[in-house]
């Protein structure tokens, strides 16, 4: 089964082709991803309006070399599969009406998948993996722990009641002077930080419903760095070390009170997986390598390139999707907000 997916939800021009095998395995064909990168930077963050021209111009042709690199002529696809959702609404537009127009000229199925679903199931295009899994969805826009019980069946038992922890990590950035997109430009000065110079605030360790806050750690960043202005750039180092190991040992406590709250429900996830944006920091990896060794349980990050918002993770669940004929009509309708475990996008004029 060969798909076509499109990605178009934030800063990232994506089109890829996914083959789905009879068993169940994933290979990709071609990711083709042109981010915006240059555009926004100027502005430290994503302009929406920027970000939806950017898509128009640049998807048909990010989709023909997607093609052509797959070596697959149009009429060889089984399907079109888009994120209909949720993301900037102006680039979802793009992507999603794109994916219909291949749909409807190819008459073939068109799937509308949900961006955060598309991250939830990537873990199963890279490796042999059974449901039901524990997820860790952590990227700019979201902050989830994520039951992944089959596909379409998601059920959230943590989210963040403020920032989201990429969000954390953008904003620290910014308060720091470094360039956007913070995630990676704090893990680069972390580098030569020391972890330990701060003591920052590690905000719900210990509760055990397994949510997030990260708004008191940004403060907190933000009152240490004041209290020692002018900040040098070994002060910028250690604050981007500490503000790391302090996001890190919330990640693993979190995990842990998730895993606590499944067990007490009489649920036995097979996987803890990671993804999303964040899941790119090595730190945050190794240390998710650790608990999982000393959980025993098998730990599945997809590797960077595929963790950050990508053609094939669309696709691939367009493909997981399509092989349960869970296929959408052509008036499904774009979202600015999704969440993964309210079902399917509406069709027509419903709300
Ligand atoms: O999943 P993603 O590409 O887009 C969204 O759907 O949000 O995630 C982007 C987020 C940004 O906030 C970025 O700063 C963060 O992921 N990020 C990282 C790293 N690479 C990207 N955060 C921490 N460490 C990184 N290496
Ligand atoms: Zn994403």
């Amino acid at each position: 089964m060969l798909l076509l997916g499109i990605e178009t939800t934030c800063d990232e021009t994506s089109a890829a082709v996914v083959e789905r095998a009879g068993n169940g395995s994933g290979t990709i064909r071609s990711n083709i991803v042109l981010s915006q990168l240059d555009e926004h930077r100027p502005f430290g963050g994503v302009v929406p309006e920027i970000a939806a021209r950017a898509h128009v111009q640049v998807l048909d042709e990010v989709i023909k070399k997607a093609m052509e690199k797959a070596g697959v002529e149009f009429s060889a696809l089984d399907g079109v599969a888009a994120s209909a959702g949720p993301g900037l609404i102006g680039g979802v537009i793009v992507g999603l009406t794109t994916a219909k127009a291949i749909s409807f000229a190819l008459e073939k199925p068109l799937v509308a998948i949900n961006h955060l679903e598309a991250h939830a199931l990537t873990a199963r295009l890279i490796h042999k993996l059974d449901f039901p899994y524990l997820l860790l969805l952590v990227s700019g826009g979201h902050t989830q722990l994520v039951f992944v019980e089959a596909v379409g069946a998601y059920t959230r038992i943590g989210t963040t009641r403020d920032d989201a922890i990429g969000e954390a990590f953008d904003k620290t950035a910014k308060l720091l002077g470094l360039p956007y997109p913070g995630g990676p430009a704090v893990e680069r000065c972390a580098l030569d930080g020391d972890p330990k110079r701060f003591s920052l605030p590690r905000p719900m360790i210990g509760r055990p419903e397994p949510d997030f806050s990260l708004s008191g750690l940004k403060t907190a960043i933000r009152l240490e760095a004041e209290k020692i202005a002018p900040i040098s750039r070994q002060d910028i180092a250690d604050l981007c070390a500490s503000f790391q190991a302090a996001i890190t040992d919330v990640i693993v406590d979190r995990v842990q009170a998730a895993l606590q709250n499944l067990g007490h429900s009489g649920k036995t996830p097979n996987a803890i997986v990671v993804a999303g944006g964040v899941a790119a920091n090595r730190t945050i990896r190794n240390t998710m390598e650790e608990l999982a060794i000393s959980l025993r349980l098998p730990l599945v990050i997809p590797p960077a390139e595929l963790c950050t918002d990508n053609g094939a993770m669309v696709a691939w669940a367009g493909a997981e999707r399509l092989a349960l004929d869970m296929t959408d009509p052509l008036d499904i309708k774009p979202r600015a907000r999704w969440p993964l475990d309210i079902g399917p996008a509406p069709v027509g004029n419903s709300a």
